[in-house]
């Protein structure tokens, strides 16, 4: 892969806030890649260092130490790669007393490209067609972020980076938001980079994954990678205390009371069941069950949050 067939490149990426007593390090030395044409979520929990990172991506704020690289260059050398952007970070701001329609007009005119059939033609796609002509003090907050949405895709963005994009949404507003990421990225040919603490909504959206959490790189791949290998396997047996003890000695196990939960794959399990027969342990029943990428990032981030 050349530099370029990159969206996004990161290199020992740091960034620390304050000094002394206050010091803290919301980025600690991230390395990452993310390949043009996809979806890449950007996983952690509250204060994992989410907007920290998007912040240095867009060069609203500088790194402490690392590399970044958009659409193959430096943002902080070639800021005109920055027009190939469009991102929505943390909650948007508007002119209140506008309606959403003028305010993406007042974006369009200053960045020059002002095509009225391209904003009615976003305004729809987001869904606020309806409340288009309306002040934007009315909006709530899931209007706002539709608003933000179309905004930053009034450029044509190649990339767009999301940070937190269903904040506020309710439920068919993120089922909407999904699809109409997967269309930016498999209908429109754009990358899609974003971040959330909400595994489940990740989950069905992104191609690719990377966990953060306290400002580090945990885990990065496919989300069929992140769920292969953090598999168990339940079994019910007889007696079962006995067959905690055997089991306990192969494989980390958590005893309930009719079945034992084994931190095993697919694979262990003819070990499994051979181990029970030659102790002489009645076996009823054994599955392996595929853990969610929830309870994978659960056992990642021990299920702290700030
Ligand atoms: N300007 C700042 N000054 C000092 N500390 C900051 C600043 N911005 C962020 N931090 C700290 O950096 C850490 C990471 O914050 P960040 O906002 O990047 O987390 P996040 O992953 O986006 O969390 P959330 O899910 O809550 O949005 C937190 O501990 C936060 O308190
Ligand atoms: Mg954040």
């Amino acid at each position: 892969m050349t530099a370029n067939s990159m969206a996004i490149e990161l290199e020992g990426l740091s960034k620390v806030f304050g000094r002394r007593k206050r010091r803290v390090q919301a980025v600690n030395n991230i390395s990452l890649k993310v390949e043009r044409g996809q979806v890449f979520g950007f996983l952690g929990p509250n204060g994992a260092g989410k907007t920290t990172t998007i912040r240095m991506l867009l060069t609203l704020i500088f790194p402490t130490q690392g590399q970044v690289r958009v659409l193959g260059q430096s943002p902080y050398v070639a800021r005109d790669v920055l027009k190939r952007v469009g991102a929505v970070v943390e909650t948007p701001v508007f002119y209140n007393y506008l309606t959403g329609r003028q305010n993406l007009e007042v974006l369009a005119r200053t960045s020059g490209t002002n095509q009225p059939a391209r904003i009615e033609a976003l305004l729809k796609q987001v869904n606020l067609g309806e409340r288009a002509g309306q002040r934007v003090a009315t909006y709530s907050l899931g209007m706002r972020q539709r608003l933000a949405l179309a905004a930053a895709l009034i450029e044509d963005p190649d990339l767009v980076i999301f940070d937190e994009p269903t904040n506020g949404m309710d439920p068919a507003g993120i089922q909407e938001m999904r699809g109409f990421i997967r269309e930016l990225v498999d209908v429109q040919g754009k990358t899609v980079f974003l971040s959330s603490h909400l595994l489940s909504e990740v989950e069905q959206v992104c191609d690719r994954v990377a966990i953060i959490h306290r400002g580090e790189l945990k885990r990065e791949g496919s989300v069929a990678e992140l769920l292969d290998g953090s598999s168990r396997v339940r079994i019910e047996a007889a007696p079962l205390d006995r067959a905690q003890v055997i089991l306990g000695e192969g494989w980390k196990l958590t005893p309930y009371e009719d079945h034992l939960l084994l931190e095993a794959k697919r694979a262990d399990v003819p070990a499994i069941v051979r181990r029970l027969n030659e102790t002489g342990i009645d076996v009823f029943h054994v599955a392996a069950e595929r853990s969610s990428l929830e309870d994978y990032f659960l056992s990642v981030t021990q299920g702290e949050t700030v």
